[in-house]
């Protein structure tokens, strides 16, 4: 069957768009205390919120993403087999999940700033600008539609930046690798990828798996809609830095543990493409950067370990447990904090990371998939019971990380966690129209 036209009108910008370069975000969490406030913050929302048509056009790099968490849906009085409609995840919340997302010990929710994880986050509210006057204008216009209700409070907010050359905080190129998508006018960055259903990342749409995937209900309210993973991931830089220079031989090997590690080298070249050392012309190049396969001519690894982390969360084309296509997200990763100072071993106590946004119409086979069984399973790789991540993976300083290489392969020992989860929350984004429908009072009778 041929997939329907998206109506990219109706759709928030925050689902299709890729993001401007370079951008500064700014996360904002609200609490609805009175259901007839929500109500009319909703229809507010409506003339604040950017679409995903006319992505080409000036005024599209500034923009505000509106998501509400299940505890929203109830707090404005949504009825209740409207709530039942909604997928599992998305219903329980993050915090519920932890123990399957690996969010244990010092990354589990008892440990989370607060509010988040909290049945306090009810709207989060995102804007985007490529610079600081425009963000806060936009973020000027959603204040509008919220500041004057007594029954409407901003509970938390995040500011977020792009670091230099567009780098996260261990230092490494980010934005390179999204997915093509049927229909949406945005091309991917893998010219060797066959476009997405769809209906992977916006609801009532087909998908790779079904014609039909489920649809929250009532239609006006689920359809061109679509589920967001937040997350706010605290990055040890130091305790990265620290562990390059005690595994790595020299200067130029501590590059390259890393590049291994990651799958690219920190200016974003691939090793896929320039396996022995780094091409930073290739890294910042968009049409080349992400122009890539592993199967045919790197099934075991020489290149780009099978462990490394854009590897595991991506294997492309190469044999893995798992369909690949069913497992893609839209990934959008913002950097808070000040930069730890080039050089720094030492750490500086300063909270640093990326809050992250993984956008799909499917949580359970989307992020948790690759959180769960390609981030976190050991046994996953090779029959290797002691890898995961070697980036975001849970660990807990007694895991290996494998080199493939000839005539031996290299081992690293002693994987530390580098990075924390401090939080997070299930949205769902709802469309244009499905903020002016939850902004109508009639459909809560
Ligand atoms: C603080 C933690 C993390 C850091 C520093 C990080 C960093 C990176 C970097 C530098 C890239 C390569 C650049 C690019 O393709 O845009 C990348 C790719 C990617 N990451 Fe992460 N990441 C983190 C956590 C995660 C998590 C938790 C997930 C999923 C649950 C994830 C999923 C992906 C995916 C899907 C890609 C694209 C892979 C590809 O298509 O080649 N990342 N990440």
């Amino acid at each position: 069957m041929s997939s329907p036209d998206l109506e990219l009108h109706d759709i928030q910008s925050g689902v299709l768009r890729p993001r401007p370069t370079p951008f500064q975000a700014t996360y904002i969490i609200l609490r609805i205390d009175e259901a007839a406030a929500g109500r009319e913050l909703m229809g507010r929302l409506r003339n604040v919120v950017a679409s995903s048509a006319h992505a080409e056009s000036p005024a599209s790099d500034t923009w505000v993403s509106a998501s509400l968490s299940y505890s929203g849906l109830k707090a404005l009085g949504v009825r209740a087999e409207s709530l039942e409609s909604f997928s599992t995840p998305f219903k329980q919340g993050m915090a519920a999940r932890a123990k399957l997302l690996g969010d244990a010990g010092e990354s589990g929710p008892e440990h989370w700033e607060q509010p988040l994880g909290s049945n306090q986050v009810h709207v989060v509210l995102t804007a985007i600008s490529t610079d600081q006057p425009q963000l806060e204008a936009a973020l000027a216009r959603a204040r509008a539609a919220y500041e004057q209700f007594a029954g409407v409070t901003a509970i938390w907010r995040q500011d977020c930046h792009v670091l230099p050359d567009e780098r996260e905080p261990f230092g490494f190129k980010d934005g390179i690798s999204h997915p093509a998508i049927e229909g949406s006018g945005i091309p991917g960055t893998n010219p060797h990828e066959r476009p997405l259903k769809a209906g992977e990342f916006v609801l009532g749409y087909p998908d790779e798996m079904s014609d039909t995937p489920a649809l929250p209900q009532p239609e006006p309210l689920g359809r061109n809609g679509s589920y967001v993973a937040f997350r706010k991931l605290h990055q040890r830089v130091a305790a990265f830095r620290q562990y390059l220079r005690a595994n790595a031989s020299d200067a130029g090997d501590e590059e390259l543990v890393a590049a291994k590690m990651m799958g690219r080298w920190r200016s974003g070249a691939p090793l896929a493409l320039c396996p022995a050392a780094d091409d930073p012309g290739l890294g910042s190049d968009a049409q080349r950067n992400n122009a890539f396969l592993f199967k045919s001519d790197d099934a075991l690894g020489y290149k780009t370990p099978l462990g490394s982390h854009i590897r595991r969360v991506n294997a492309r084309d190469a044999e893995v447990a798992g369909v690949v296509r069913i497992h893609r997200m839209i990934r959008r990763g913002t950097a808070y904090g000040p930069p730890l100072p080039n050089g720094q071993l030492d750490d500086d106590g300063v909270d640093r990371g990326l809050m992250f946004a993984f956008v799909g119409a499917n949580l359970a086979r989307q992020f948790e998939f690759v959180q769960s069984e390609w981030i976190n399973d050991s046994a996953f790789f090779a029959g290797d019971s002691t890898e995961r991540d070697p980036i975001t993976g849970t660990a807990d300083g007694s895991g290996t990380f494998g080199i493939p290489k000839r005539p031996l392969r290299r081992q690293l020992h002693g994987m530390p966690r580098f990075v924390v989860t401090r939080g997070g929350e299930y949205c769902f984004l709802p469309s244009l129209s499905a903020l002016s429908w939850l902004s109508d009072p009639a459909n809560y009778l």
